[in-house]
């Protein structure tokens, strides 16, 4: 698949199979992410990659607004040193892991981590040291199943020279 292709057919999947995601492919998926851009190239991220079932249960109670976490076989926390730019910078690099993700034909879907209220817990669970802010926590897997949400059309959001 190539990137036009997996930008375009990304879908946040919150049903996965129990099948395992190879380890070299949750690799590469952070590999991808650590090439994203950011301000001044400060790149201010770290990779939690949680597979433990026990971890994710926890983060799942944690967060009530990513319950896939629980089944999901893998859950990347990007966490993003504190600076000026941290959480556009962990933005880039969570894009970066689900895109990829689709790519190798895997699910994936973004958790809200800055700003909601378990951001502290979910960093104290994963022993994170202090000064880090919690970005996302993403869930990747094989697809159970594909939701189809609808997306403004292009024609309804293009704009050239002005608004
Ligand atoms: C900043 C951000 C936070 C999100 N938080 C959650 C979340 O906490 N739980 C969840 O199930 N999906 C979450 N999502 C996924 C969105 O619900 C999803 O991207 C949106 O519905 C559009 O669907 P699509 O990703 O399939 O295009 C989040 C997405 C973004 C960008």
């Amino acid at each position: 698949m190539d990137a036009i292709d997996a930008l375009k057919t990304r879908r946040s999947v919150r049903e996965y199979t129990r099948e395992p995601v190879d380890t070299a492919v949750i690799e590469d998926l952070i590999d991808c992410a650590r090439l994203a851009a950011s301000a001044r190239n400060v790149q201010p991220w770290e990779f939690i990659a949680i597979t433990n079932r026990e971890t994710r249960v926890k983060l799942a109670d944690l967060a009530p607004n990513g319950p896939h976490i629980a089944h999901a076989p893998v859950c990347i926390a990007v966490v993003c040193a504190e600076g000026t730019y941290y959480l556009e910078d962990g933005a880039a690099a969570t894009q970066n892991i689900m895109v990829a993700a689709r790519a190798y034909g895997l699910g994936s879907c973004w958790v809200a981590g800055d700003k909601k209220p378990y951001a502290a817990q979910v960093l104290k669970l994963l022993g994170v040291p202090a000064g880090y802010k919690l970005v996302s926590l993403v869930t990747v897997g094989h697809a159970a199943a594909r939701p189809v949400p609808t997306k403004r059309p292009l024609a309804d959001v293009i704009h050239w020279e002005k608004f």
